[in-house]
């Protein structure tokens, strides 16, 4: 790909199905001597969706971390969108992020002492729309969630889930090609969690690729596709032919 500024595109198979995620030999090393991730492997197709399950420490959000670019892995390759992470300088990279991916991080990370709808349009910041459009699309994002009546609440008037609803809302609002979700339903009930698992399959059918961490094995077991980690290695690597059909698997067809 030639064009400098252009971080869309990705690579493409042979059966013309693009890769949206490349991981080849990817290693973490932490300061203080912890090996979060050893040695993954992981390919991920445009219209996936998938949970990735492991205990407590396994690596998972490390990894979610490296392939939203938040990180950068000790050692391997990471291919994001046909893009080699280690190649763009930091710049690029935030560009590539604001353009393609949205990020629900495990512990939120809202803004402190600003609402939920500006904490959601934050999410539209390098989107190069106008303010009172960021304001109505972060207002439309926080109804899909649940949250219509919560708009000018700050987060420290949220509950927990509803603080996790505003997060997901944020990661949403910007209709991003790849989704990463860091137990989106960890802090909410089971009707609320089966509401958010409903909107990332619904934006999975409009074209979304998503990944998703999850505990919850009726989650994980529901999802087309589920990637295993265990102390930094992917240990299995299933499709589940039960689940409903993502695009991926619906264009084979
Ligand atoms: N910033 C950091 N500095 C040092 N060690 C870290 C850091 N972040 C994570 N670790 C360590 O790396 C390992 C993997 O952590 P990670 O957060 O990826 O696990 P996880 O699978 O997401 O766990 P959980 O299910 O509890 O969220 C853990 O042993 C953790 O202590
Ligand atoms: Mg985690």
């Amino acid at each position: 790909m030639s064009g400098a500024e252009d971080t869309g595109g990705g690579t493409s198979d042979a059966g013309g199905t693009r890769t949206v995620v490349g991981l080849r030999g990817v290693t973490k090393e932490y300061a203080g001597g912890v090996t979060a991730l050893r040695g993954v492997d992981l390919t991920v197709a445009e219209g996936e969706l998938l949970a990735i399950v492991g205990p407590s420490g396994s690596g998972k959000s490390t990894l979610l971390h490296i392939v939203g670019t938040l990180d950068r892995p000790t050692a391997g390759s990471v291919h994001i969108a046909g893009h080699d992470v280690a190649a763009l300088s930091d710049r690029r990279l935030s560009a590539l992020r604001a353009q393609h991916v949205g990020f629900v991080f495990q512990a939120f990370h809202l803004v402190p002492g600003v609402s939920a709808r500006d904490n959601v349009a934050e999410g539209l910041l390098y989107s190069g729309l106008p303010r009172s459009v960021r304001r109505r699309r972060a207002a439309e994002a926080l109804d899909r969630v649940g949250l219509a009546d919560r708009l000018h609440h700050k987060p420290h008037q949220l509950s927990g889930g509803q603080k996790q609803r505003v997060a997901i809302a944020r990661a949403v609002v910007g209709e991003p090609a790849l989704l990463l979700a860091d137990e989106p339903t960890g802090a909410l009930d089971s009707a609320s969690g089966a509401a958010v698992m409903e909107l990332l399959r619904d934006l999975n059918r409009e074209g979304a690729t998503i990944a998703v961490i999850t505990h919850d094995t009726e989650i994980a077991g529901s999802l087309p596709r589920e990637v295993r980690i265990r102390d930094g290695e992917v240990v299995a690597d299933v499709r589940n032919p039960s689940s409903v059909p993502s695009m991926a698997a619906g264009a084979e067809l």
